[in-house]
């Protein structure tokens, strides 16, 4: 076996050469083999069924988790799939993170998981596996350590959740979370509404029905290749989802036989089409820095894609799916007008077809002989325009830069609510973190107009660990309450995927680093902002921004990581060793380059 330290032929009679990876030899490898034959047939396990190829499946189920509360089912359905395809299923746990329930974030434990599935991996005998995972944070931290550990992986999601209805409109987690509580706070819907709504919000298991940030990375794994078309849409409480974990359980046996491993599997191109994708889908501001984490764990890719060639592909990528944030329809519509086969169909001018998928088939090959029945452009429930007619010309996902973020900002300019702003000069309100902004962001006496620039400090990765998704600052409620949806907002943080608005994010270097140009901006500042010419200015001279820079490292003493060196626990790790968010915000151990 390729993966085991010594030759095992002989002397112990045995098929069961998945058995044989990664064994501890407790000085002698063939007792090794003996004793880790007498505990797993504790499982019950014969010698015919461990004679197969083994398939790990791993489960992050957890009550704690509505996401992934499907999880029971579908490992039933990939086990029926390896089973009838002569592989040997065994399911194990690793850590399940839902976005309501980790705090003080879903994204500080991201980096955790990663580890948590690349070490389990790694130390079970696993010819293959599947990872099952949903909910915002959990794909991508699942394709972090599926890449880091290189044994073949498929992957399976657990579907998008099906909308609700109040009052005869549908609505769905989670863009109709924030709209209708925005309604509320500006007095437009009382209690009894906002509290009928609450009950409708999330009416079905599965992820957010919205292209938020699971539903985005769920399209990028197929585009990756890395699960079937179908997979990334499929209604979580559908028996569609079972047929395709059943197939998900086939591909796994077949990976097992190939041995095709995400190292050798993904490559640049893979890559390429997931922006090209991760573009045309409107997709989460997450998704861009699980993105740049997921291709700095890559040994032969890291460093070679960066947040420019995302704005690059985004200049000649249109938008083609009409979902909220950036549109109107939810996942369901999605599927049901053809899904990511249908999506990839009409992108094939801008995909690297070549690229390979976990089928062993190229991605060009599946897309021609995966069966589509078309639906007609003018049917209510078709929600991906054609390319000569699309929701957005281009440029969806934006970078930007300037003196106030010389290391990059990201924006989703598709979601802004008001246009005017993507280009857009105006006057500094600062909060210094997200206490501050709670406290002052509704006061009737907060000096601020609608066309003020709402900037928040502190809530970058080192900053406020795990970089919270408070970047959709909320309209002060004296402008709310006159009409105002939208303003010019920055930050270090992130946003969820499914807000919308004129949001700039992201903002590196971060508040917390003692050269962070956004930690000395002070309320008053004239800020500028011009998408079209990727612009994000601070109206201040190169003097001025040093002299503030420095005599703030003189009054605060040390900041950030450096103030860290004390600090216990998981958290103290993850202060000290986090990178920035263009780099994707790992750990900087965990990447392909290790510690720098
Ligand atoms: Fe899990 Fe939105 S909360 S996908
Ligand atoms: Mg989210």
């Amino acid at each position: 076996h390729p993966n085991s330290d010594y030759d095992l032929d002989t002397p112990i009679p045995t098929s069961a050469s998945g058995l044989r990876q990664g064994l501890t030899s407790y000085g002698d490898a063939h007792f090794s083999l003996f004793l880790r034959k007498v505990f797993i047939k504790a499982l019950g396990y014969s010698e015919d069924a461990l004679s197969r190829p083994i398939i790990g499946i791993v489960n992050t189920y957890s009550s704690f988790n509505p996401c992934h509360a499907n999880i029971p089912q579908l490992i039933e359905a990939v086990k029926r799939g390896v089973q009838l395809n002569g592989g040997l299923a065994i399911d194990f746990p690793t850590i399940s993170i839902h976005e309501s329930f980790s705090s003080p974030t879903s994204m500080f434990l991201r980096n955790l998981m990663s580890m948590d599935t690349e070490e389990m991996v790694k130390a079970q005998p696993c010819d293959a596996v599947v990872l099952i995972g949903g909910c915002d944070k959990t794909t991508p931290a699942q394709l972090m350590g599926g890449i880091s550990a290189n044994k073949p992986i498929v992957h399976l999601v657990t579907g998008p959740m099906m909308p609700g209805s109040h009052k005869g409109v549908r609505i769905g987690a989670c863009t109709d979370c924030r709209n209708n509580w925005a309604s509320f706070r500006a007095g437009t819907i009382d209690l009894e509404d906002i509290s009928a709504i609450n009950e409708e919000l999330a009416p079905t298991a599965g992820t957010c029905g919205v292209m938020g940030t699971a539903s985005t990375m769920a399209c990028i794994l197929a585009a990756l290749g890395m699960m079937p078309f179908k997979g990334a849409t499929a209604p979580a409480v559908s028996s569609a989802r079972l047929r395709i974990a059943e197939e998900t359980g086939k591909l796994a046996v077949q990976a097992a036989a190939t041995k095709l491993k995400p190292q050798q599997l993904l490559t640049r191109e893979s890559f390429l089409n997931a922006i090209t994708v991760l573009q045309a889908i409107g997709g989460s501001t997450n998704a861009v820095v699980h993105l740049l984490a997921i291709i700095g764990r890559h040994p032969d890719i890291a460093g070679t894609i960066t947040l420019d060639t995302i704005d690059e592909i985004g200049r000649k990528t249109p938008l083609l799916v009409d979902l909220k944030p950036s549109g109107q329809n939810y996942m369901n519509d999605f599927h049901n007008s053809g899904g990511m086969l249908a999506l990839l169909r009409r992108l094939k001018p801008l995909l690297h077809l070549n690229a390979m998928t976990v089928s062993g088939r190229t991605l060009g090959e599946e897309i021609e002989s995966t069966p589509l029945i078309p639906v007609p452009q003018d049917s209510p429930t078709m929600c991906i325009q054609p390319f000569e007619k699309p929701l957005y010309d281009a440029s969806s996902l934006v970078v930007l830069r300037g003196n106030l973020a010389p290391g990059s900002a990201v924006m989703k300019a598709s979601a802004s609510k008001d246009r005017r702003l993507l280009r857009h000069k105006g006057r500094a309100v600062v909060f210094a973190n997200s206490a501050d902004l709670a406290m002052r962001i509704d006061d009737p006496n907060l000096e601020v107009e609608a066309d003020s620039i709402l900037v928040l400090q502190n809530i970058g990765p080192v900053g406020n660990p795990g970089m919270p998704e408070a970047g959709l600052i909320p309209i002060p409620r004296k402008l709310a309450e006159k009409g105002v949806q939208d303003m010019l907002r920055l930050s270090d943080g992130r946003m969820s995927g499914t807000a919308g608005g004129t949001i700039c994010l992201h903002i590196s270097p971060e508040s917390a680093d003692p050269d962070s140009v956004l930690g000395i901006v002070r309320t008053g500042d004239i800020i500028e902002c011009d998408v079209e010419q990727r612009l994000l200015h601070l109206e201040l001279s190169d003097e001025e921004i040093q002299k503030r820079i420095e005599s703030r490292k003189q009054e605060s003493g040390p900041i950030g990581k450096a103030a860290q060196q004390n600090t216990r626990g998981y958290r103290g790790l993850y202060m000290r060793s986090v990178n920035q968010a263009h780099e994707g915000a790992d750990f900087d151990f965990l990447t392909a380059a290790g510690p720098s």
